[in-house]
């Protein structure tokens, strides 16, 4: 018996589709939603082809509320979202922001009214990012939920910021609503069929893409930006998450939504009108990590030595606005979620390799 149907929004993406995988494993209906602006169509028959059977995907563009709608209306059923739809380069999104304030806000306005207009319970899980929190001040790493957010970097980073706020007001005044919002970490990796996987366009900006394209001979070197950072081999340390263990903690975020029957507000003794979101027992917020930094240096040698291939690499300037150090306290996704990241990074970046190697 079904556990009720999902809508994911971005569902043909890199996390959407792993996430689509997983969510139908675990014994849900899933309806996928893409305009495919940064997907490929044979997404679609790759995730039927994993799960063996055939998958549905609606067609629309979520900043568009009439083409969105469409979808709540063929699917009067839905039970919770997850939404991925937005546009998430870091330095395009400085050189447009308009386009990428009105993809990554319309699109959520147009889901938080749809879901409590039209679906059958208004469960919310939301793609952040850890970029919410910039650079961390040392005594806050790893890096906990309730660290200070830092005044973001780009218009992409501040989009995820502002949807925090969207929906956590969104939370205050409609109690219908219930919301996790899953601040990610690095993901990387693909799934171990390798037929769907992570798939950059142009020269690719994340370090594992272009690792696997320069151990494919796609590039003749990487790049290593800054050795000389205050780290212990002097390179920027991140913590890199995979993909399928990424993918599973919303199956275990949407567990918690939909499961929950009960909501349990805290305690309010002097009634205020305008209250911390976290108080009214409907608003969660999970950092997604391994709780484990690793730095650009160790992935270079930690991909050699798990594939046997070689990888050219020097080292180059720092990139501006690069973070120098990043990772997650995982412990409350832990505790709440029962959810934990345990693939081992050789198993990890061996994934990303054997998916480069079918493009
Ligand atoms: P992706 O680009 O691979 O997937 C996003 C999908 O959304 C694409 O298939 C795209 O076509 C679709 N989309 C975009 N705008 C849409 C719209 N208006 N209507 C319908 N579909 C639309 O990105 P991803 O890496 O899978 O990221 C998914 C989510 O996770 C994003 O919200 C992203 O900001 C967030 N996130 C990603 C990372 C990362 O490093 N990949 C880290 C933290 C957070
Ligand atoms: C990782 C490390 C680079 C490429 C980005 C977004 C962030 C979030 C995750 C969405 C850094 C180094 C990279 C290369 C290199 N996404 N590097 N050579 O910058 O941590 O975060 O993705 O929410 O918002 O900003 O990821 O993969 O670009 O870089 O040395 O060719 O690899 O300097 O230290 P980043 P990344």
């Amino acid at each position: 018996m079904s556990k009720g149907k999902i809508l994911l929004t971005g569902a043909a993406g890199y996390i959407g589709s792993h996430t689509w995988v997983e969510l139908c494993q675990a014994g849900y209906d899933v309806v996928g939603v893409d305009n495919f602006y940064n997907s490929e169509r044979d997404v679609i028959g790759r995730i039927g082809k994993i799960l063996g059977k055939p998958v549905t995907l609606e067609e629309a563009d979520c900043s568009d509320f009439g083409s969105f709608s469409k979808v709540f209306e063929k699917h009067p059923d839905i039970v919770g979202a997850v939404h991925f739809a937005a546009y998430k380069a870091v330095g395009e999104s400085i050189e447009k922001p308009l386009d990428y304030y009105k993809n990554n806000i319309t699109s959520l306005l147009n889901l938080i009214t749809l879901m409590k207009d039209k679906s059958l319970r208004a469960n919310i899980v939301f793609s952040s990012s850890c970029t919410v929190y910039g650079q961390p001040d040392k005594e806050h790493l790893p890096i906990a939920e309730d660290a200070p957010l830092k005044r973001s970097l780009s218009p992409y980073g501040k989009s995820k910021q502002m949807a925090e706020e969207i929906l956590s007001d969104s939370v205050i005044a409609y109690p219908e609503l219930k919301v996790c919002a899953l601040r990610y970490f690095n993901p990387i990796g693909a799934h171990p069929s390798a037929l769907i996987g992570e798939l950059p366009r142009g020269v690719p900006q994340n370090l594992v893409p272009f690792v696997t394209q320069t151990a494919a001979g796609i590039r003749d070197h990487l790049n290593v930006f800054g050795d000389d950072y205050n780290t212990p081999d002097g390179s920027c340390i991140r913590d890199y998450i995979y993909v399928v263990d990424l993918a599973k903690a919303h199956v275990k975020a949407i567990d918690k939504l939909v499961g929950e029957t009960e909501v349990h507000p805290v305690d309010q003794t002097d009634e205020p009108t305008y209250v911390d979101a976290a108080k009214t027992g409907r608003w969660y917020i999970y950092n997604l990590g391994t709780g484990r930094g690793l730095s650009v240096l160790e992935l270079v040698k930690g991909f050699m030595k798990a594939t046997g291939v070689n990888l050219p690499y020097q080292i180059a300037p720092r990139r501006q606005g690069d973070i120098e150090q990043v990772w997650a306290d995982p412990k409350k996704a832990e505790k709440e979620l029962g959810w934990k990241a345990d693939t081992p990074i050789e198993e990890v970046l061996r994934s990303a390799w054997n998916w480069q190697k079918t493009l």
